[in-house]
């Protein structure tokens, strides 16, 4: 039975390392500083190294302890630097979230073989490359947790994203088959799919045609969204970077190979 300390103890990431890709902004920034609150020393790479670097910065100005690094997971070496960086510089790695990502719109009658290469670049094979960098240390060092964030999409299939569903749920299958491959050696390996959540990434759907956020568009957009949602909301960057925080620590070794799906309820409903 638990008590307070042991129970906190438990949810507790002191003195681990995590990486974290895409934590310039939304879901990714958010995941990042959800692991440093909980005690964890983070790598937070991104594209724009910029937007890395201030996520590390916000996250040291609240106590905790990150470094901001300019990181294209697409391309292997700067992923194995990213990786090996972490390592040499803390010891250890514990936690690996591969968060960053792009989106494309298209139908798949319509499917260029240049997105579909892109978006395989990025969803797939960045995350390939992290997942196999920090996979190979956590195999041979007592264990570790990799996420993968996948989308809503692999379960209630979007007409109009289907690249961008197809190399999701490649994702998904990646991390059950890796799971079943890593498990003796204590490393899980679990995917997020997401509900719908405002960010960079999703603005797009109430973006002006100037490049700015159209706020009547939004209300537009989110308001029928939260309406047919069984929990009657959409989702926040923090209720994504509380599931990263509980595959991340001890309250889930039990747990591998498996999808988590935040997302208000809205994948049940038909
Ligand atoms: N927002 C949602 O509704 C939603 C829903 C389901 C899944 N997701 C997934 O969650 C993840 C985060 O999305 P978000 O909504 O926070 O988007 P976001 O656009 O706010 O953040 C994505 C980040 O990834 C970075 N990135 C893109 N390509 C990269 C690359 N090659 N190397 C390194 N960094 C790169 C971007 O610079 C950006 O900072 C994505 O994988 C996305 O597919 C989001």
């Amino acid at each position: 039975m638990h008590d307070q300390n042991s129970l906190q103890a438990i949810i507790s990431l002191e003195g681990r390392t995590a990486l974290v890709t895409g934590a310039g902004s939304g879901i990714g920034k958010a995941s990042a500083a959800t692991l440093a609150a909980a005690g964890a020393t983070v790598y937070c790479g991104d594209l724009l190294e910029e937007t890395a670097q201030s996520t590390a910065a916000e996250i040291r100005s609240l106590g905790g302890k990150a470094v901001g690094c300019g990181l294209d997971i697409s391309d292997r070496a700067q992923v194995n630097a990213f990786v090996e960086r972490a390592i040499a510089e803390t010891g250890r790695l514990d936690i690996a979230c591969n968060i960053a990502g792009m989106m494309s719109e298209s139908k798949v009658l319509d499917i260029t073989e240049g997105d579909l290469d892109q978006m395989l670049q990025v969803n797939l094979k960045g995350a390939l490359f992290v997942s196999q960098a920090a996979g190979k240390f956590m195999s041979e060092n007592g264990g570790g947790s990799i996420i993968n964030m996948a989308s809503t999409a692999v379960l209630a299939p979007s007409p109009d994203i289907a690249v961008y569903a197809m190399t999701k749920a490649a994702l998904v299958q990646m991390t059950k088959t890796m799971s079943v491959e890593v498990g003796k050696y204590g490393v899980r390996v679990n995917t997020i799919a997401p509900g719908f959540v405002p960010t960079k990434m999703t603005s797009r759907y109430y973006t002006a045609p100037d490049g700015t956020e159209d706020a009547a568009m939004k209300e537009m957009v989110l308001k029928p969204m939260a309406k047919f949602a069984p929990l009657r909301r959409v989702g926040t960057p923090d209720d994504i970077a509380h599931a990263v925080l509980y595959l991340a620590s001890d309250l889930s070794s039990f747990v591998t190979g498996q999808l988590l799906a935040p997302n208000g309820g809205v994948a049940g409903v038909s």
